[in-house]
């Protein structure tokens, strides 16, 4: 039977899990794939560190750039992590060398993924990158594979389980943000620091990456972004008494001819899919023709659920073939423009917490005709004790600039007691 010799670069939580299932499940993998996986290498920063896997002394390579010269290996599994340094340097080199790539690196992709499929095509060989994309969902491996035949015009869901656990533990444990933030990190589900979980970047790589798999297009950074860390729990409930559920949503989308990525907190129907999908869970939405909608829910992150995913991509390359990463050879790929939301309309809630006084609120709904933004409904909720008032406001459709003029209007106001809030509602 053939073989591939593997290198494993990044021993950490990834690939030490990676390193053990392989280990274990060598038989069935040659059998499924008529081609048996050796792990040949592995390497990582410190190798003095305690690790929970056996790794033979031949195994270890005390510079993990060799992996990129040696003749017996293969397949390099980049698990470093970052956009640049170290990881950005062996994929470069590996792909440079003839080596296939497997890596589980979102950043690294978003960034240089175009730069590095045109030397994978060049050099005839895989880079694939499944495990960059919510963990165990095998979306990529499905835009690729099972949904060829379909011209696909929106993307959406919920690519991040960090941002998605404490939203919906808000929720469902009546806590506050920072309280379910501390609990996210003892659990695991969050990092030390979390920032590009919480601020929308993670969720924009993987929106890019998704993006250019889905409008044939090389990756491209026109998209909208902003993450969960001003939604508090006052919004929460405000959005349970309208019916609504607020999640981090990404989407990109074909409509009325342009194309727009965008991420942020949305108001979604209480009934909708989307809004079942609690915890750290993911779930890719795709639509096209013609296949019609189509979901994919699982673990968006953790080493169980990326060890699946990169073991999809290790099985596609023992069974053979050379395959354009991005689908479609670059050659072929296009430059498209993506819209700026600005002009794309939104129905919308906005918050405003004011001094109670006499005037505010035709101060505020003057504002609102001004930019011709029409009210569907309006909440007030004084608090006597604090002579503050509450203002909820639900808008018709109006075009995302005049929404955020009515904001950047009435944030300069005296009677305005914290910075107002904006989130847009989505009727999927
Ligand atoms: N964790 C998840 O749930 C998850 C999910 C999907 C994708 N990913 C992606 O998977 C990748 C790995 O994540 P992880 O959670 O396993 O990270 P991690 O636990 O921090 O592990 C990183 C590994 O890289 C090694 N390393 C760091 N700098 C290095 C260098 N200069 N040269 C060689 N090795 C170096 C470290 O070595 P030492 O062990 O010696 O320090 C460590 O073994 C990242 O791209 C991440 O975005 C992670």
């Amino acid at each position: 039977m053939k073989r591939l010799n593997i290198a494993i670069i990044g021993l950490g939580n990834i690939g030490s899990h990676l390193f053990k299932y392989l280990n274990d499940n060598k038989k069935i993998l040659a059998d499924k794939n008529n081609c048996q996986p050796i792990v040949k290498y592995v390497s990582a920063k410190n190798k003095n560190r305690k690790r929970k896997i056996k790794i033979k002394k031949s195994q270890w390579l005390n510079n993990y750039l060799d992996a990129t010269k040696l003749k017996d290996v293969d397949l390099i599994v980049e698990l470093i992590g970052g956009s640049d340094g170290a990881a950005k340097k062996l994929v470069f080199n590996a792909l440079k060398n003839k080596k296939h790539v497997v890596t589980a690196n979102k950043a690294l992709i978003a960034k240089y993924g175009d730069q590095l499929s045109r030397i994978a095509e060049k050099n005839k060989v895989n880079l694939e990158f499944e495990a960059s994309v919510c963990g165990g969902v095998p979306i990529i491996r499905s835009l690729k594979e099972g949904l060829i035949a379909n011209k696909i015009s929106k993307i959406y869901g919920i690519f991040n389980g960090t941002s998605n656990y404490i939203l919906s533990s808000m929720d469902n444990e009546n806590k506050s943000f920072q309280e379910v933030l501390t609990k996210a990190k003892m659990l695991g589900y969050a990092e030390s620091n979390p920032s590009a979980d919480l601020n929308g970047d993670d969720v924009s790589s993987k929106l890019k990456i998704l993006s250019s798999l889905c409008f044939n297009s090389f990756l491209n950074k026109d998209i909208y972004v902003e993450g969960i860390k001003d939604i508090d729990k006052t919004d929460i409930d405000n959005a349970n008494k309208l019916g609504y559920k607020i999640k981090l949503l990404g989407f990109a989308e074909l409509l009325n001819n342009k194309i727009y990525q965008r991420v942020h907190p949305t108001l979604i129907k209480k009934n909708s899919y989307v809004a079942s999908i609690d915890g750290v869970l993911n779930a890719v939405i795709v639509e096209g023709k013609p296949v019609g909608q189509s979901i994919i829910q699982g673990e968006g992150a953790g080493p169980a659920a990326t060890t699946s995913a990169l073991v999809s991509d290790i099985s596609s390359i023992l069974r053979g073939n050379i395959k354009f990463p991005f689908s479609i050879s670059s050659k072929k790929r296009k430059k498209i423009r993506f819209e700026k939301i600005d002009n794309r309309p939104f129905s919308a809630y906005l918050r405003f917490e004011v001094i109670d006084k006499p005037g505010v609120l035709s101060n505020i709904t003057n504002i609102f005709s001004k930019n011709r933004v029409s009210i569907k409904r309006l909440v007030q909720n004084p608090d006597k004790n604090k002579k503050s008032s509450s203002i909820i406001i639900v808008t018709h459709n109006s075009k995302d600039k005049y929404l955020k003029k009515i904001i950047r209007e009435i944030s300069r106001k005296g009677f305005i007691k914290s910075k107002p809030k904006l989130i847009r509602i989505d009727n999927i």
